[in-house]
């Protein structure tokens, strides 16, 4: 089987991330660009390969089978747009956007061009949470009544206050920046109807737009209602997600790295996250470090690394053996409902969630 061409847009910490897993699968890495172009020589360097000064040129010089896109999160749809047309598949990291309407622009564009759009939902790919949507797509909880996320950390000012991660007209804000557990809970439980948001900043004053709570109510199109608490005023962490149903209920619990699900019946079955022990380890010890935001020279945790790896693998699988990837599904939903909880932050009321 021919190597799967890719290039990479965006290499500074997660950009070599992505590099290193997809290196470590049937891939060649064709080029890279960054605005920086020393982390792109860097990389280029490091996989043979070559640097180029811009989007176009990297396009056209290296006609790649997919594109993977890791810049700043407001500078997702430029270099999207330029590979969908040279009729390449297109992987965006998190958040897709942080506007909605520039998410439906790539989606129609990709459609268009028949292209696969991937989006870097990686914990939708851990085996213990594909479990917990295979046990919910058999219906195992019966009717589903109520839900909960939490994210909840503390994590201290950054000492550079120029930096991207710090500036929402950047980032989006938190809800946007640090959109897993709003994706799950979308991808699921399905549609969502209204959102009611709250937040504010009370522990991080030298950036107060910036805003460290985050509450949502949100209410589901079949009727479930659901919260999700995060932030990064909380010194006690959480990290969770919880669905009730009239069988049983079913908890994602990041913190311990498991899955549970029990029954009224009494029955009860734990799953790990991961398929290896190392990566468990590795994500439970990380629930209890010290958080702080990856700047450029951070390590990655072995469980986040880990997580890039099978997703990597999971595009792949979907390219090479038009095997289901779950990063292609509800693609928007999450930015469609942080939209929404914007909207209702701003006017301080419950919000319909509609695409514009
Ligand atoms: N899925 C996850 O868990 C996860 C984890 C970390 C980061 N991310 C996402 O990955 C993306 C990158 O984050 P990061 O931590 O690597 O940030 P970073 O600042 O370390 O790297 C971003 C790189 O993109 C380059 N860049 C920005 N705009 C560009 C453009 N228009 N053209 C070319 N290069 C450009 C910058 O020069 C920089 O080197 C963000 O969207 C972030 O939210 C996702």
């Amino acid at each position: 089987m021919n190597k799967t061409k890719i290039a990479l847009i965006g290499c500074g910490f997660f950009g070599k991330q992505l590099a290193y897993s997809f290196n470590k699968l049937n891939t060649v890495l064709v080029g890279f660009v960054d605005l920086n172009i020393d982390r792109a020589h860097q990389l280029a360097e490091k996989y043979g390969s070559q640097a180029y000064e811009n989007i176009h040129a990297l396009l056209e010089n290296t006609q790649p089978d997919l594109v993977i896109i890791s810049t700043f999160n407001y500078a997702h749809r430029e270099p999207a747009i330029a590979a969908l047309n040279h009729n390449a598949h297109v992987f965006i990291e998190t958040p897709f956007t942080i506007d909605q309407q520039e998410c439906r622009e790539i989606v129609e564009l990709a459609n268009a061009k028949n292209k696969t759009l991937f989006i870097g939902h990686l914990l939708r790919t851990l085996p213990g949470v594909i479990k917990a949507k295979q046990f919910l797509d058999e219906n195992k909880l019966g009717k589903i009544t109520v839900a909960r996320a939490t994210r909840q950390r503390w994590i201290d000012s950054s000492p550079n206050k120029d930096w991207w991660k710090n500036n929402i007209a950047l980032t989006g804000g938190k809800l946007f920046n640090e959109i897993h557990e709003l994706d799950l809970l979308c991808w699921l439980l399905g549609d969502v109807d209204s959102v009611y948001a709250q937040s504010t900043n009370r522990a991080h004053p030298d950036n107060l737009e910036n805003h460290d709570i985050f509450q949502l109510l949100l209410q589901f199109k079949s009727g479930i209602f659901a919260s999700l608490e995060m932030g990064t005023a909380y010194r006690l962490h959480e990290w969770s997600i919880t669905i009730h149903g009239e069988l049983g209920a079913l908890v994602i619990n990041f913190f311990n790295s498991t899955m549970t699900l029990t029954l009224a019946n009494g029955q009860r079955q734990q799953f790990n996250l991961y398929d290896e022990f190392e990566a468990d380890l590795s994500l439970r010890e990380s629930g209890k470090a010290i958080q702080r935001y990856n700047e450029l020279n951070a390590i990655v945790p072995l469980w986040l690394s880990r997580a890039t790896e099978i997703e990597a693998q999971t595009i792949l699988d979907h390219l090479n053996e038009g095997k289901e990837s779950v990063l292609t599904q509800q693609t928007m939903d999450a930015v469609i409902v942080a939209d929404a909880a914007r909207e209702s932050i701003k006017q301080k009321k419950q919000i319909d969630v509609i695409c514009k």
